[in-house]
């Protein structure tokens, strides 16, 4: 969630360049950053908590000397923003200074056995465990590159580093593992970044690293490693046509865009969510006889999702309120024995932070779930876990929700376990179900796109849309009508299928779209009897359902097929084609899907 830049200069101090490309890359986190450079053999940091220009403003970053040196700009996952937890991190003597993106999940277990080499740890990070690794190794090898990969194996979980070290002072040592980690080739210079973003102005040549390798850059050019056997890499540089506006979007047209289809990363960086807060929040959940689930928006769609997870897995019954209704409806019923769990991806909506204040003053137990440490909603509850989506530039939340949907189920599960309300053959069921999660994400994202495409063209110039489910989906026709609505202003409207007879009906005509979620699941025969209903008056039926499902395929006017997958992981996936529809149907009628009208990324007033 964090963002990475280092770079090495033939003239000149290399600190202004790093700052101004770290300003480009704040939008992937800011609440601290810092550089360090190396100058007449000794590494000089200058680091601190809040947007770089604040630091700056305090500091004078660009008063480092030295030719060669790594920046980082934190979106804290672990360890609140705090000047000692701002990157780059070093070793006990300071001559290893690291930067990192990404979460190293067995940083623990590592840093215990550091402690007991007598390494002092000076800040609550999984990074600096990296540069007193790469200390301790140095200690046997002498040799500062056979001590940096020996470290980098140790290391499990997503990593983009880089390190430069007293020992090659003329060196960056780069490492990547599923956080992006792309080199910029130069005449007289060469650098590192999370994204092209910033260097594109220095150079368009890019060679991007892959997953389990390592990298070496000085003035004299690159040198890439596979990280297990060693074996040297020879790519060559792609060139970038892209201008600085289009890279901060690493070249998709939108933010939206670009964070629906890194959902594959988003979704990896969620399910390892910080086990010992989901623990907690578990806890309290177990204690409570009854949880509300409190969110605006998306995050209330994500409440309504989890409602049906807590009931089916862990018999735990939940009640999703939006909100802005929540004092009204709920009020004089909440007290010292109510636990609630607030869902806000920035942690700063004034509905949600109203909710809280007036819970707070009757000694409910206060949770969240949220993307943004630091906040508000994160200062105010008694336990937190946070969501790892990643900043989310776009005003339509996509990725915060798949982040959130996850949370609720991992939630879930702990509670399932706790309980004994499920099976060891079933809780293995899910977990495979979890490890799927992402590639089915990439999976769809990647094919769907151009199916989906079609679709808003048949959409776009109708008077009403109908998002229609049943059961854990339902959750998923409200978000993929609100998504709709709200980016490409079609009016749409989403019901639980069942409740279609009891008034909805009477708005379909000849042509009306209605958008099917019917996975395979304990809804289908119902469902099916539901598109039945819609088709005998003349809707348009659209349908999402398992590719291989003929009979709902024949009720349809368009059908798109998804892959096979456990059913209790449908939400978290089929919401992807509908957040592409909202995005295509938003540009094909000419409209911004990142600045939608009447509209903002955090609703801060009530
Ligand atoms: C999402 O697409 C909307 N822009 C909006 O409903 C949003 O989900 C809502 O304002 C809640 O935001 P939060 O998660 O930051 O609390």
């Amino acid at each position: 969630m964090c963002r990475i830049f280092a770079g090495i200069i033939k003239e000149g101090d290399i600190a202004p360049i790093l700052r101004i490309g770290l300003k480009r890359l704040e939008y992937g986190g800011y609440d601290s950053a810092g550089i360090a450079t190396i100058y007449e053999g000794k590494i000089h940091v200058k680091k601190d908590k809040g947007k770089i220009d604040e630091i700056h403003q305090k500091l004078n970053l660009d008063e480092l000397k030295g030719n060669i040196g790594i920046a980082h700009t934190r979106w804290a996952t672990h360890g609140a923003p705090s000047k000692i937890n701002a990157h780059p991190h070093l070793d006990c003597n300071g001559n290893i200074a690291i930067v990192h993106n990404g979460i190293i999940e067995n940083f623990l277990e590592l840093k215990q056995e550091l402690e007991q080499l007598n390494h002092k740890f000076v800040s609550k990070t999984d990074t600096e465990v990296i540069a007193h690794l790469i200390e301790e190794y140095y200690k046997v090898f002498k040799n500062f590159k056979e001590a940096f990969i020996e470290a980098i194996k140790r290391l499990q979980g997503s990593y983009a580093i880089s390190v430069i070290s007293t020992y090659e002072p003329d060196k960056i040592f780069l490492a990547k593992n599923g956080a992006p980690l792309l080199l910029g080739k130069g005449k007289d210079f060469n650098f590192a970044s999370s994204d092209a973003i910033a260097f594109i102005d220095k150079t368009k040549e890019c060679i991007p690293l892959e997953d389990n390798e390592i990298a070496i850059i000085s003035l004299e050019g690159y040198e890439i490693y596979k990280l297990g056997s060693g074996t040297k890499v020879n790519r060559k540089p792609i060139f970038l046509n892209w201008n600085l506006e289009q890279a901060s979007k690493e070249g998709y047209d939108h933010y939206m865009l670009k964070e629906i289809m890194e959902q594959e990363t988003s979704m990896r960086w969620s399910l390892n969510a910080q086990k010992i807060y989901l623990e907690l929040i578990s806890d309290y959940m177990d204690k409570a006889d009854k949880v509300f689930l409190v969110g605006a928006g998306t995050s209330y769609h994500s409440c309504v999702v989890g409602s049906y997870y807590y009931s089916k897995l862990a018999t735990v019954t939940t009640i999703p309120v939006i909100a802005s209704e929540f004092i009204e409806n709920y009020g004089s019923s909440i007290d010292i024995n109510t636990t609630i769990l607030f869902v806000s991806q920035s942690g700063e909506t004034a509905d949600v932070l109203n909710a809280v204040d007036f819970a707070r003053k009757r000694a409910c137990t206060i949770l969240a779930i949220c993307n943004v440490i630091g906040s508000t909603l994160t200062r105010v509850a008694r336990a937190y876990v946070l969501q790892q989506s990643g900043p989310e530039i776009g005003v339509a939340a996509t990725k915060t929700y798949t982040s959130q949907l996850i949370i609720h189920l991992l939630l879930a599960l702990n509670l399932a376990k706790k309980r004994g309300k499920i099976s060891q053959y079933e809780m293995d069921e899910i977990k495979e179900a979890l490890n799927e999660i992402p590639f089915l994400a990439g999976k769809i994202l990647r094919e769907k796109s151009k199916e989906i495409k079609e679709v808003a063209k048949r959409i776009i110039n109708k008077n009403h849309v109908f998002f229609l489910a049943r059961g854990l989906n339902y959750g998923t026709a409200l978000e993929g009508r609100l998504k709709l609505l709200e980016i490409a202003y079609i009016p749409s409207t989403a019901y639980p299928a069942g409740e279609s007879k009891h008034g909805p009906i009477s708005l379909i005509e000849e042509g009306v779209p209605i958008i099917f979620i019917a996975p395979k699941d304990e809804t289908r025969k119902q469902i099916i009897g539901n598109m039945m209903e819609m088709k005998t008056r003349g809707a348009e039926i659209i349908t999402l359902a398992e590719e291989d499902d003929e009979e709902i395929k024949s009720l349809s006017n368009i059908f798109i097929g998804m892959p096979k997958m456990n059913s209790i992981i449908t939400p978290i996936l089929y919401i992807l084609p509908l957040q592409l529809l909202a995005y295509y149907s938003s540009v094909l009628k000419g409209l911004d899907p990142d600045k939608p009208r009447n509209l903002a990324k955090s609703v801060t007033v009530l």
